[in-house]
């Protein structure tokens, strides 16, 4: 893998596991360089965390294909992938990615902790669901309380005996009476001290954050594949136009990844 843009850099050699030990130098390097930037250096949005979403696409848009997303991806996305949990303080998905993904706490050993602050708690799950229906990613269930316990996010007319059964092994955000606002999510988020968010989705959650102006920053993988059929795009939801700044691209073989700044204005360029 190496940088294209805005200077082409060395090759950085693809890390396809975390471990203990030495942090290899291609990882610390693309880490110095996701948390570069403007995005990086900006100060922290008053009341909010900064967010950062973090998807994988064909060539022409599809985000999944046959129905999940893992095979659009490659080693180096995944390197990349891991990094980026390791500079969150949380991760925030859709209950959709999570039913589908089949999503599960964050392990030590999935991550490069030496990336991390010392001592710092492993990132959790947060989960956005009306449902509260956690099918198939049912291991979230499993942290025990404090910092790394899975949150849910939900709202104030969510079933209510679903809501009790789950605050037994999740913290239960309630955000909104019949729709969870992601404004108030994020600022319950920062409150308990995740000021860092990385959300992987999916396009109805990436929707309403960049509808809400809570989007700061979008690292996007495109997979040399083509998809069509009906596979969404990255957003989904009511047309919104958003500008964006290239802050660096790098390649690995026919893989392209981009990490893009969100300009504030909503009306874009
Ligand atoms: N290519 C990639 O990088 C990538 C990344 C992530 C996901 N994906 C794919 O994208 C698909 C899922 O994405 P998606 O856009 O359909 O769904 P999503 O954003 O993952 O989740 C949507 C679900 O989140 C909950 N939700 C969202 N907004 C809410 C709100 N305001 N209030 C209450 N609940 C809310 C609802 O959960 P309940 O139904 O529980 O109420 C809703 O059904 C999957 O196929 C996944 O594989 C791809």
């Amino acid at each position: 893998m190496r940088q294209i843009f805005p200077v082409a850099g060395p090759d950085l050699e693809v890390v396809a596991r975390a471990a203990a030990g030495p942090l290899p130098d291609a990882v610390s390097q693309l880490a110095s360089l996701y948390r570069n930037g403007a995005a990086s250096d900006a100060a922290v949005p008053p009341g909010r965390g900064r967010l950062r979403a973090n998807m994988v696409a064909s060539v022409d848009g599809a985000v999944t294909l046959d129905g999940r997303s893992g095979g659009l991806s490659g080693p180096a996305d995944k390197m990349i992938f891991t990094v980026l949990r390791c500079l969150a303080d949380l991760i925030l998905v859709g209950a959709r990615t999570a039913r589908t993904e089949h999503y599960r706490p964050v392990q030590p050993d999935e991550i490069w902790l030496q990336l991390r602050p010392e001592n710092a708690p492993l990132p959790p799950i947060a989960v956005v669901t009306g449902s509260l229906d956690l099918t198939g990613c049912d291991s979230l269930l499993t942290m025990p309380p404090g910092p790394s316990q899975t949150i849910i996010i939900t709202t104030a007319s969510a079933p209510a005996d679903r809501k009790a059964a789950l605050s037994a092994h999740a913290r239960v955000i309630e955000a909104g009476e019949h729709a969870v606002d992601l404004t108030t999510a994020v600022r319950a988020l920062a409150d308990l001290g995740y000021r860092s968010i990385l959300t992987e989705g999916g396009p109805a959650i990436i929707g309403q954050l960049s509808a809400a102006l809570l989007l700061d920053e979008l690292c996007v993988t495109t997979s040399p594949l083509l998809g069509a059929g009906a596979a969404g795009r990255i957003v989904s939801g009511p047309p919104l136009t958003r500008g964006l700044s290239l802050a660096h691209a790098l390649v690995d073989g026919d893989f392209l990844f981009c990490r893009y700044l969100v300009e504030e204005s909503p009306a874009g360029r």
